[in-house]
């Protein structure tokens, strides 16, 4: 098993770093490409194991992709209509978004496919995807009563359907939607929060019709997808990474280039000014449909705040490296309506609990949220990520801040969406290496 030692605390981190791209815009580019006509060239792909898994998948089922799974690659699309039987089970590794989207499209399929994944995704719940692909009349089976994977799609002529989702899940919305591709007339998709939206901003600039309306999202099937251009913006979520470092270690002055600054993805940019952070944004620029700029986050003191609502959609998977920061907060940080959080790569309440309660933090586990109070003075501590990438990471930042010894163990995780954060970190001047006594 992997790990990481990091002897703290760090002081004086400081640079200019770009991050790899962004994972949920890397997964829908190369699916997208798969279903368009023609060619798409995608340039800053996060070649990491989630989306080389959902590349892969769609190799298997026939679509042709040069430099498959490096962050420049080109997709010779089929059509909407071109995939075809792989005849193998396909397996998504730790990757929620790459099956969850996936059997969107394979909904619209003349075939059945089975997906699978690691032990983590094989734990987490598909009946999200399975209920509204029901109602659009496409049968998908999976095991135990959350429909786990591996999951069967039979594929079909999926029913234009409107739908409330009972939860802001990209996922979910993401799946009908692709899965409304292949409907006759419009799909719809009505959800309770503002959740991601960059598979309907893609959709439309590969040529669907689609009609936004607050919380409403619509697509018009049987469009004529064509290939495009895209440029995959740093992702704001491994971003939050490297900005905590040098809000937290002294006399530090981080800034992160070319980062996707996505409203419906930068909600702890608005909760880093509640608590007093100094973060500034310069170069804000529109590329190929989504806006980024540069971040630059420097040592501050910071003061607790409270995170809920259609924030929560927002802020979703920065909770961990959150819940980080208000350990060195003035006061009682409350995090709530997150319940979602216990249904990714882990439970992240518990496991956040856990982790930050080793280095000697004060947070307690709600069922909806967390409460933690600061700011208290961490200490170095052995820890686990149980598997998580998020976890991994936000204990790594951790460990760099605190003054001893720590070690992450199970760290392998975090090449599922962050491939050279170690090396990042040491541009920054921040030391993690790997931990011979646990790697073999
Ligand atoms: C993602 C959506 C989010 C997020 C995940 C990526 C996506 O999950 O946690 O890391 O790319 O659609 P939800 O489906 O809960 O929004």
């Amino acid at each position: 098993m992997t790990a990481l030692r990091i002897v703290g605390p760090a002081t004086a981190l400081r640079g200019e770093v770009s991050v790899p791209g962004d994972k949920s815009i890397s997964h829908r580019s190369v699916i997208l490409g798969a279903l368009a006509k023609g060619k798409t060239k995608i340039s800053g792909f996060l070649a990491a194991a989630d989306c080389r898994k959902t590349a892969q998948s769609l190799v298997a089922m026939g679509v042709k992709i040069d430099n498959l799974g490096q962050d420049d690659m080109v997709v010779h699309g089929v059509g909407l209509r071109g995939l075809c039987d792989s005849g193998e089970v396909l397996d998504l590794g730790n990757s929620g978004t790459g099956m969850r989207l996936l059997m969107g499209v394979l909904a619209g399929q003349n075939f059945t496919t089975t997906l699978t994944g690691d032990e983590s995704l094989r734990r987490r719940p598909i009946d999200r995807i399975a209920i509204p692909l029901a109602q659009m009349g496409i049968k998908v089976t999976g095991q135990g009563e959350r429909c786990t994977p591996p999951v069967t799609i039979y594929g079909g002529q999926p029913q234009a359907i409107t739908y409330h989702t009972p939860m802001a899940s990209a996922q979910v919305k993401s799946a009908v939607l692709l899965a409304g591709l292949y409907a006759d007339g419009t799909t719809t998709v009505i959800e309770p929060g503002p959740s991601r939206d960059h598979t309907e901003r893609m959709l439309a600039a590969f040529g669907a019709e689609i009609t936004l309306d607050e919380l409403q999202v619509s697509v018009v099937g049987s469009p004529e997808l064509r290939g495009q251009e895209i440029v995959v913006p740093g992702d704001f979520s491994s971003a939050a990474f490297l900005l905590t470092a040098g809000l937290l270690a002294p006399d530090s002055q981080v800034t992160v280039r070319n980062v996707l600054l996505n409203p419906t993805r930068t909600g702890l940019l608005d909760i880093l000014q509640r608590m007093g952070a100094e973060v500034e944004v310069a170069n804000r620029r529109q590329v190929g449909g989504e806006e980024r700029g540069d971040i630059t986050a420097s040592t501050s003191e910071l003061v607790a705040t409270e995170v809920g609502g259609d924030e929560i959609p927002r802020t979703l998977d920065e909770v961990p490296i959150l819940a980080l920061l208000a350990t060195q907060a003035e006061g009682q940080t409350v995090i709530r309506d997150a319940a979602e959080l216990r249904v990714k790569e882990s439970d992240r309440l518990a496991t956040t609990t856990k982790m930050l309660r080793a280095f000697g933090a004060q947070v307690e586990e709600q069922p909806d949220g967390l409460v933690i109070t600061g700011p208290t003075r961490l200490h170095g501590a052995t820890v686990n990520s149980y598997g998580d990438h998020r976890i991994a990471m936000t204990a790594a930042i951790a460990g760099l801040i605190v003054a001893g010894e720590t070690v992450v163990e199970d760290t392998a995780c975090i090449d599922t969406s962050f491939p050279g954060f170690i090396d990042l970190v040491g541009r920054l001047g921040g030391e993690i290496s790997p931990n011979e006594a646990h790697n073999d």
